[in-house]
């Protein structure tokens, strides 16, 4: 029992079986979910005892469809028929051990439900109990059996990255794959599927996680007689895990969440347990401080006088955190060179980063650094000295992203002279964050000879975790060109994602609506861009730029001192409102609404007696006026007293006659009529945003 729902895992013929999930269920229904219950007609022309879509289907079992473990001996044996051992079963968890002892194979299999949330975690350790060479190419820790064949994939590129794809499951099998070493730009492990229609407030639906930074695959799979499975696992390269006797292989978690009310009733559960268990209560209560990163500001071209200025500049207008982005270190003026070489460019630098440091924390800002820790570049001292020191086959070219090849950090050599570097900058320097970015796919994920793409995945983990432990204090951001690596398990050991490259509000609000649905809004950078977007070269204006960014972990990335002073009063002012909706904004209950305009997004976002709701439209709205925000979330016995934070300055452009509340003037209405009726808006233009206020009252 967790999070007012009941997951029921029963022993069905000596197998494991997804029994119920769903809300708790009253006294005496448990009783009544016997075998029979679940019995289903088996049709002619199928093996008579039919598919058991057990918890782990195996072929071996009957099961005709995608088994959840592949695994095979070179002599050829790969037949496995797992029997339930033990279980032992406390309230929020059970451990399961099956074997097969004639295959040679143990697993355990640990399902969890956070008494919190709700939600579900499942895990396995997969032992080879034979006496040779164990092969394994696929071990999904569950099989989820899924009531619903509408899926909502999420697909994308850099800069744009959480794009949301809806389709029916056809028959057969529709898969995500990612082989690129990071959770990927194009298809990162996240899935909901769930009853056709389903939407933002209603609908039956399953959220899936694969927590996990590396190659992997999730599946929708229709079996023949109508039933949909979903697993989710790493995707190995070949003969990337072969287990020696008694060897074991623990898969990553896959997490999960079920909702009843559709996609916000997913992001209720899995903010909550992001904020509790990934993230640890770490950030709770903490204000985030706001950014200024200096990337779209000034790229490699650091001047350290001019760098000296735009703290000050970011300072007064209400930054806290200065993030030196790359560029920072020896010969580095373009991407090609020098990754690996973590001293300070002594051109740029001459004495050190130690005058910077100390001038922007005498501004009373902290100080973060850039760094790229998996990479070398091959001109770089790093690589000239150990050019052996890279993932691949040795004397075979690879193809190279951004110039750069792939430190081979399951080397304990590699990874020790890597923490050293790290290391040594965050002795030498009081430095508050790190923003940790990885800008290359892994092609020839190779070690020793033999694939290493999930080792090097574990030996990265491995590295921050030890970067952590020896610097507590200092944060760290998960940046993979942009978005490139999001998900829980890289976030239990970081503090930020680096959303997207792409700061165009227009783009933003899409990307941000996506990566909602799983992370809160804490963890969510979102930084203020130049007017004119550096990836779509579209401009926008500095409200939907500033109000935007608003909603996340706010920062800017622009170079301050070129904007117009009416800019940076606006910039300040959105700055200011961010500190003051800090506690709101994250730590509330984030809202996806839905308003009828296609090209618009909305949400709000709900606390202790107050929320916040935006209104942006990002399309040319397809009807004259524009609809009343009926807002959804709100207590339906509170009086709220509502402005819009934004009033539009010049109301006339847009409109003959402006309501009241569009005007600046405040209303009073019962959270009930703001839900039905709706609260009045202004009539946006394509790139045009209004922000409401709400404040609470018993009625
Ligand atoms: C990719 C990141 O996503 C950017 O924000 C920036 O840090 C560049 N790398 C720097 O090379």
């Amino acid at each position: 029992m967790g999070g007012g729902q009941t997951l029921l895992v029963g022993l069905r013929n000596g197998r494991p079986h997804f029994d119920y999930w769903g809300a708790a269920l009253p006294a005496g229904a448990r009783e009544t979910l016997d075998a029979r219950l679940l019995e289903r007609a088996i049709p002619h022309g199928m093996l008579d005892g039919g598919e058991r879509l057990d918890l782990l289907p195996e072929s071996g079992h009957g099961f005709m469809a995608t088994p959840a473990l592949k695994v095979s001996r070179a002599h050829g044996g790969f037949v496995t028929q797992m029997a339930v051992q033990a279980a032992h079963v406390a309230d929020d968890a059970c451990q399961i051990r099956l074997a097969d002892a004639a295959a040679g194979v143990e697993v355990l299999c640990e399902i969890r439900l956070d008494p919190a949330t709700g939600v579900a975690s499942f895990q396995l350790e997969l032992r080879n109990a034979g006496l040779d060479a164990l092969r394994v190419d696929w071990a999904s820790p569950v099989a989820f059996p899924s009531l619903g064949d509408e899926i909502l994939a999420f697909g994308g590129r850099w800069a744009r990255e959480f794009a949301g794809r809806r389709l029916r499951l056809p028959s057969g099998l529709w898969a995500s794959e990612a082989r690129t070493g990071r959770t990927s730009h194009h298809s990162p492990p996240f899935l909901v599927i769930g009853e056709p229609g389903f939407g933002e407030h209603h609908g039956q639906v399953l959220a899936v996680h694969l927590a996990w930074s590396g190659d992997h695959r999730l599946f929708a799979e229709r079996l023949r007689d109508g039933r949909i499975q979903v697993q989710a696992g790493e995707l190995f390269w070949p003969g990337e895990v072969v287990l020696a006797p008694g060897e074991a292989y623990r898969s990553p978690i896959v997490y999960a969440a079920k909702s009843d009310v559709g996609l916000n009733g997913l992001s209720a559960r899995l903010h909550a347990f992001v904020r509790g268990t990934v993230l640890g209560g770490r950030l709770t209560g903490r204000p985030r401080p706001v950014h200024f990163n200096t990337w779209e500001a000034v790229y490699f071209r650091h001047d350290e006088d001019e760098l000296k200025r735009l703290a000050e500049a970011a300072a007064s207008v209400g930054a806290e955190r200065f993030v030196l982005d790359d560029g920072w270190f020896k010969g580095r003026d373009d991407d090609t060179t020098s990754l690996g070489d973590w001293t300070p460019d002594p051109g740029k630098y001459p004495q050190g980063l130690g005058p910077l440091v100390a001038h922007v924390r005498g501004l009373g800002l902290e100080f973060g650094l850039w760094v790229e820790p998996e990479m070398a570049n091959a001109c770089s001292d790093l690589l000239h000295n150990h050019p052996d020191w890279i993932l691949g086959e040795p004397g075979r070219d690879q193809p190279l992203g951004r110039g750069q090849y792939v430190l081979d950090l399951t080397r304990p050599e590699v990874s020790a002279a890597i923490f050293s570097a790290l290391d040594r900058l965050l002795r030498e320097h009081p430095i508050a964050y790190l923003k940790w970015d990885m800008n290359r796919d892994l092609t020839h994920p190779v070690s020793g000879g033999f694939a290493a793409s999930r080792n090097q995945v574990l030996a990265v983990y491995a590295l921050m975790d030890r970067v952590r432990a020896a610097h507590p204090g200092v944060e760290i951001e998960s940046c993979a060109s942009g978005g490139g690596r999001a998900d829980y398990e890289v976030l239990k050991r970081t503090d930020r994602i680096w959303t997207s490259d792409c700061n165009d509000p227009l783009e933003r609000q899409s990307i941000q609506q996506a990566f909602s649905i799983f992370f809160p809004p804490e963890v969510m950078g979102a930084h203020v861009g130049p007017a004119d977007s550096h990836t779509t070269a579209r401009r926008a204006s500095i409200e939907l730029r500033t109000l935007t960014a608003l909603f996340g972990h706010m920062g800017i990335e622009a170079d301050v001192r070129r904007f117009a002073p009416a800019e940076l009063e606006v910039l300040r002012t959105a700055i200011a409102l961010h500190k003051r909706f800090r506690p709101l904004l994250h730590g509330g209950r984030l809202v996806r609404q839905t308003p009828p305009d296609p090209g618009a997004v909305s949400f709000a976002v709900l606390g202790e007696g107050e929320a916040l709701a935006s209104l942006a439209q990002l399309a040319t709205p397809e009807t004259a006026a524009a609809a009343p925000l009926r807002l959804k979330g709100l207590d339906h016995e509170m009086i709220y007293t509502v402005r819009l934070l934004n009033p539009p300055g010049r109301p006339e452009a847009a409109m003959k006659h402006a309501p009241a509340l569009v005007r600046g003037e405040a209303i009073r209405a019962a959270g009930r009529l703001i839900a039905e009726l709706g609260l009045p808006a202004p009539i946006l233009r394509a790139g045009e945003i209004a922000v409401y206020h709400l404040e609470a009252k018993r009625g």
